[in-house]
């Protein structure tokens, strides 16, 4: 099966619609995903990456209906995450000669997954290949985008720009082009992926998507590794990932909490019941952290201006699901946004104070101490938790 995608480019794939989980356990894939690999047949024939190892098998064999393999001049490695290179160790045990181009970086990376000495040929920015037909590869490194050793390729002529990871989006269609599919879903897991991926990377994601702008090459198709192709109007994701780059949020407050026996539920409502007495316009939503998708709460956080998280003391700690929600957290590195913490307690009450810390070094800038609760809210402590939405909407 190929798809194509302009010219002498096609799409030879594979699209995974049982896929749920990425990454091991990491990352959420509702709507499923695509493994994209690239077929380019000019007076030489490329492959831009191939699949994930499970198809392995598979893809050889569709690749051979479309192309004797013994004709594949070159094969271009735009990165050595194993759901990109898995098909390589199957596809050079029968073309073992065949050179490959990919970063320094890569070249590291790839030896380190299949410890085999291929004939690479690293590349660095501006390199380029000849492919025939008045065509070239050019490469362009795309270091922490979001791996070091990322790189995209751009064919010039066609104007097709191979961009790996950057601009994909796990998302499972049989349509393969942005025009085709329904934009709410497309947009919501363009930006799930992102901020699930790319957040920590924003200050590269600027730089580099400014170089790429400034070398002010015509782009007519973003033919990335996940999901669909844009081919129509391929700058819109380029504009959305330059404003996702520099500390997005929107008009949001978003409240987490985990609760034992309701007392810390209580309190995330009547704050939110405070926050929209104070203001009625911003979006405001809670999502319990143990009973929500945590890929679905990251893309909540990366949207809100504010974020509280709330847990009851337990073992003079917080619970399991919040301490797993704030790593998370932690690790993406958040930029621009205020954070508090509140939570019940029965007896000893270090669960905000745990939380405070774990926000503050997480680089959110704390609005207050935060709210303590002994056992079930009373008028008292409801009363508490209405003002403290007050402070936080004013905040
Ligand atoms: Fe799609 Fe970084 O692998």
């Amino acid at each position: 099966m190929k798809i194509n995608v302009k010219n002498n480019v096609d799409w030879i794939g594979k699209i995974d619609w049982e896929l749920r989980k990425f990454h091991g356990d990491e990352y959420s894939t509702h709507r499923g995903s695509s493994y994209n690999s690239y077929l380019i047949q000019e007076e030489k024939n490329v492959v831009i990456d191939t699949i994930w190892k499970p198809f392995a098998k598979d893809y050889i064999e569709n690749l051979k209906t479309e192309i004797d393999l013994k004709k594949i001049d070159y094969i271009i490695v735009n990165h050595a995450e194993v759901d990109h290179s898995g098909s390589l160790p199957e596809l050079m045990s029968l073309i073992p000669d065949t050179p490959i181009y990919c970063t320094k970086n890569a070249l590291r990376s790839i030896k380190g997954h299949y410890h085999e000495d291929w004939n690479f040929n690293p590349v660095k920015t501006g390199d380029s290949i000849d492919i025939g037909n008045g065509k070239s590869l050019v490469f362009v490194e795309m270091r922490m985008l979001h791996w070091p050793d990322s790189m995209a390729t751009y064919l010039t002529k066609d104007n097709v720009l191979f961009s790996n990871d950057a601009f994909g989006q796990h998302y499972a269609s049989e349509y393969m082009f942005n025009d085709l599919v329904d934009q709410n879903e497309l947009f919501t897991e363009c930006i799930k992926y992102y901020a699930n991926i790319l957040t920590p990377f924003n200050k590269f994601v600027e730089k580099k998507i400014k170089e790429v702008l400034d070398m002010k090459i015509p782009i007519d198709i973003i033919a990335t590794s996940h999901g669909i192709i844009w081919r129509d109007n391929p700058t819109q994701i380029i504009e959305k990932y330059l404003s996702w780059a520099t500390a997005y949020k929107e008009d949001q407050i978003t409240i987490l909490y985990d609760s034992m026996w309701d007392a810390t539920r209580i309190m995330a409502e009547n704050i939110a019941k405070g926050i929209k007495a104070k203001d009625d316009k911003v979006d405001i939503k809670l999502f319990n952290i143990a009973k929500t998708d945590k890929n679905d709460i990251l893309t909540e956080v990366f949207k809100s201006k504010i974020i509280l998280v709330g847990s009851p003391t337990i073992n003079q700690g917080i619970t399991v699901a919040t301490a797993g929600l704030l790593e998370a957290i932690e690790g993406l590195k958040f930029k621009g946004k205020k954070a508090a913490a509140f939570g019940s307690y029965g007896w000893s009450g270090e669960s905000v104070k745990k939380i405070n810390k774990v926000l503050e070094n997480s680089g959110f800038e704390m609005i207050n101490k935060g709210l303590k609760c002994l056992w079930k809210p009373d008028t008292e402590s409801i009363e508490q938790c209405i003002s403290f939405g007050n402070e936080i909407a004013g905040s």
